[in-house]
């Protein structure tokens, strides 16, 4: 049976599957369906400092080939994640991951300080898609200043595993992935939605009441795929992949571009149960190719020409993610072939 645990930064995760936020509850609402031992990781809602109602509805539409949401941050505060939420969740034999959400660079400091103290929270996991209310509005994720000035506050309020999580909406995501590892991430998550709209002709009317929503599913895999790739070879610190994920080939091809580990979304919406048997089919599919350990499949790409150039001055190569293992077995190295 090939080995399915991979190494996270400090952490291991018992196979490189987790849910995305917002997706999957706080995860064991769903444990009868699923239970948490199955997966690598749970990804919590993202938790705001005070309880936010969310948007009006129509907040979620469905498209020819994936959602829209604008579900707005709904959630119930920090408040009530640590009194109700936590206590249930640090029964889960998987890693717990929290993400969380602010409108305010002191805020998110401020998140991060409360739950650095609660043992079952192992992982932080940023949300750099929120407004920025202090500046202009606009989603601290698409600024590099910004994105870092967020994981600096974080960073210094907590000892916990920060992964910063950012959009795909942004023209060269490789900038924010090496401002948030400069700011001490300790990880990234590549990508959160991309922003998209729908329209009735005949009512005239947005499928949304925010008119524009975050489009997921799978008609956003190959730009997540790309932004996970970008990520993944500009930064040293570990890229766990999201968006458009559904079959388990789905999964190792984002750990084939570099990442370590996965989350998966809309999916869990058409297929509950999905999260259930992954790890099963995972196995099955390293089986069949004769692969020991799934790490060896990590950053393997071979490239038909030269990689385009990253963002940073002077520089085109990229890094040899593959573990010791796989460079000592001969398993091809992404850029290798060019
Ligand atoms: C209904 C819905 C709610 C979501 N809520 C959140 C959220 O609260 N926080 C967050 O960081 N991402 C949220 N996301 C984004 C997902 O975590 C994920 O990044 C995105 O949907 C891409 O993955 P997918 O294509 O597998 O769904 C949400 C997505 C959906 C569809």
């Amino acid at each position: 049976m090939a080995r399915l645990d991979v190494q996270l930064g400090p952490i291991r995760l018992s196979n490189p599957i987790l849910s995305a936020s917002g997706t999957f509850g706080h995860g064991l609402e769903m444990r009868h369906i699923v239970p948490p031992g199955l997966v690598g990781g749970l990804v919590s809602k993202t938790v705001t400092l005070r309880p936010r109602p969310g948007n009006p509805a129509p907040r979620i539409c469905e498209t020819e080939a994936g959602f829209l949401n604008s579900i707005g941050l709904e959630n119930k505060g920090i408040d009530h994640y640590v009194r109700v939420v936590l206590p249930e969740v640090a029964t889960a034999d998987t890693i717990i991951v929290t993400n969380i959400g602010a409108e305010r660079v002191d805020e998110f400091a401020e998140l991060a300080a409360r739950l650095d103290s609660e043992s079952a929270v192992d992982v932080l996991e940023v949300n750099l898609s929120c407004p920025n209310v202090q500046d202009g509005k606009l989603p601290f994720s698409t600024d590099p200043a910004m994105a870092a000035a967020v994981i600096r506050g974080v960073r210094r309020a907590t000892s916990k595993v920060v992964l910063a999580k950012l959009s795909p909406n942004v023209s060269r995501i490789s900038e924010m992935a090496i401002a948030v590892e400069s700011a001490g991430a300790d990880g990234i998550t590549a990508v959160n939605t991309v922003l998209g709209m729908k329209v009735d002709w005949r009512t005239r009317k947005p499928g949304l009441w925010t008119t524009q929503g975050g489009y997921s599913g799978t008609a956003i895999k190959p730009i997540a795929l790309r932004c996970a790739w970008e990520c993944a070879r500009s930064v040293k610190i570990p890229v766990v992949g999201c968006g458009g994920i559904v079959t388990a080939s789905d999964v190792l091809e984002f750990l084939v571009v570099g990442c370590r580990a996965v989350q998966v979304g809309t999916a869990n919406f058409g297929d509950p149960g999905l999260l259930a048997r992954l790890a099963a089919e995972l196995e099955a599919l390293l089986d069949g190719a004769g692969l020991a350990s799934i790490e060896d499949l990590i950053g393997s790409l071979e490239l038909h020409a030269p990689p385009p150039a990253r963002c940073e001055p002077g520089s085109s190569a990229t890094r040899d993610l593959r573990t010791p293992s796989a460079r000592d077995a001969g398993v091809a190295a992404g850029g290798a072939s060019a």
